[in-house]
């Protein structure tokens, strides 16, 4: 399927960490083609739990790479930003438990995501964008650049 560029990827800052960089881009286009086949008509129970559960999966294997990586580099806010990880982690697992609810509808599963879409499309422009001016300052400090590439692609692919 061809992926094409949607409205929100243009914020989102690019760490030049290759493995990053497209984990974020994968993860947008995950919710926006989910959107799209929720939007048809024959989208049963099966493919919304699988779906749901793939994004789940992309995401949480996101998150361990990027914490990783920031941990590695001693960023100083990785307390706070773990916090942030679970925080959409534990988001995405209420809304997982809904698709069991009498009252589930597709109509309301499209406005989660859609407001997902938003919380990670903040969280990769301001939050990663932190980590991200972080890593540029050590990166100015001529002795650490090498090492620090070298181990953020290490980590990231
Ligand atoms: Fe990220
Ligand atoms: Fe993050």
């Amino acid at each position: 399927m061809e992926q094409k560029p949607r409205i929100g990827l243009d914020y989102i800052a690019f760490t030049g960490i290759p493995g990053i960089d497209s984990q974020h881009s994968e993860l947008i286009f995950m919710l926006d083609a989910f959107t799209d086949n929720l939007k048809k008509d024959d989208t049963d129970a099966d493919f919304i739990y699988n779906s749901m559960d793939g994004i789940l999966s992309f995401m949480k294997s996101h998150f361990v790479t990027e914490e990783k990586l920031i941990e590695m580099m001693g960023f100083t806010k990785i307390t706070d930003h773990k916090a942030q990880h679970k925080e959409c982690i534990e988001l995405f697992l209420k809304e997982l438990k809904t698709l069991n609810e009498k009252d589930f509808t597709k109509a309301k599963l499209i406005q989660f995501i859609r407001a997902f879409r938003d919380t990670a499309i903040v969280h990769f422009s301001i939050s990663d964008g932190d980590y991200v001016n972080y890593m540029e300052k050590l990166l100015s400090g001529r002795g650490k650049r090498d090492s620090i590439v070298s181990n953020a692609r290490a980590v990231a692919v």
